[in-house]
C-alpha cells in the first residue's frame, strides 16, 4: 500500500483518537467537580465513585495521547477543545445525587459510542493497535456505565 494512502485510511481514526482525548479529559473535569461539590449522607459513596473513575478516565486520555504520538500526530490541547457535557454540570441543589448519576451514566454512553466509531475505523484502517486499544476502553466504560446504572436503580428504588 503507498504511503499516503495508508495515511488517508487513517483519517477517522485519527479524528476520533482526537475527539476521545478531549472527551476523557472533560469527563475528568467533571467527575472531578461533582465529587467535590455533592453533599449529604448518601452522597458519599457516589463521590468515591467518581474519584475512582477520574483516575482512570485521566489513564485512558494518556494511553490514547501516546498512541496519537506513536502514530506522529500531536493530542490537541485546550485550544481545541469544545465542551459538550452539558448534563454534567454541578447541580443548583449539591444534594441531588440522582442528576449527577443520570449525567455519568450519558458520558459513559458518549464514550461508548466513540469507542465503538473507533474500532470500526481501526478496523477499517488495518490498524490493530489502536482497534485493541478501542476495545480495552469500551470495556472499561461499560463497566463505568454498568456501576452506575446500579446506582441508578438503587435511587429509583427509593
Ligand atoms: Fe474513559
Ligand atoms: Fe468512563
Amino acid at each position: 500500500m503507498p504511503e499516503n494512502e495508508q495515511a488517508t485510511d487513517n483519517d477517522e481514526a485519527i479524528e476520533l483518537l482526537k475527539k476521545a482525548y478531549l472527551d476523557e479529559l472533560e469527563t475528568v473535569m467533571n467527575y472531578l467537580t461533582n465529587s467535590i461539590v455533592l453533599d449529604g449522607v448518601r452522597a458519599e459513596e457516589i463521590k468515591g465513585s467518581l474519584q475512582e473513575d477520574i483516575q482512570e478516565e485521566l489513564g485512558h486520555a494518556e494511553q490514547i495521547g501516546q498512541r496519537l504520538k506513536q502514530l506522529d500526530e500531536v493530542p490537541p490541547g485546550s485550544a481545541d477543545f469544545q465542551a459538550n457535557q452539558a448534563n454534567l454540570q454541578p447541580p443548583e441543589d449539591s444534594t441531588s445525587v440522582i442528576s449527577v448519576i443520570e449525567g455519568v451514566i450519558e458520558a459513559e454512553e458518549d464514550a461508548i459510542e466513540t469507542y465503538r466509531a473507533l474500532v470500526d475505523a481501526a478496523e477499517e484502517a488495518n490498524d490493530p493497535v489502536t482497534e485493541d486499544l478501542a476495545v480495552t476502553l469500551l470495556g472499561d466504560e461499560e463497566a463505568h456505565r454498568a456501576e452506575f446504572r446500579g446506582f441508578r436503580k438503587e435511587y429509583k428504588n427509593d
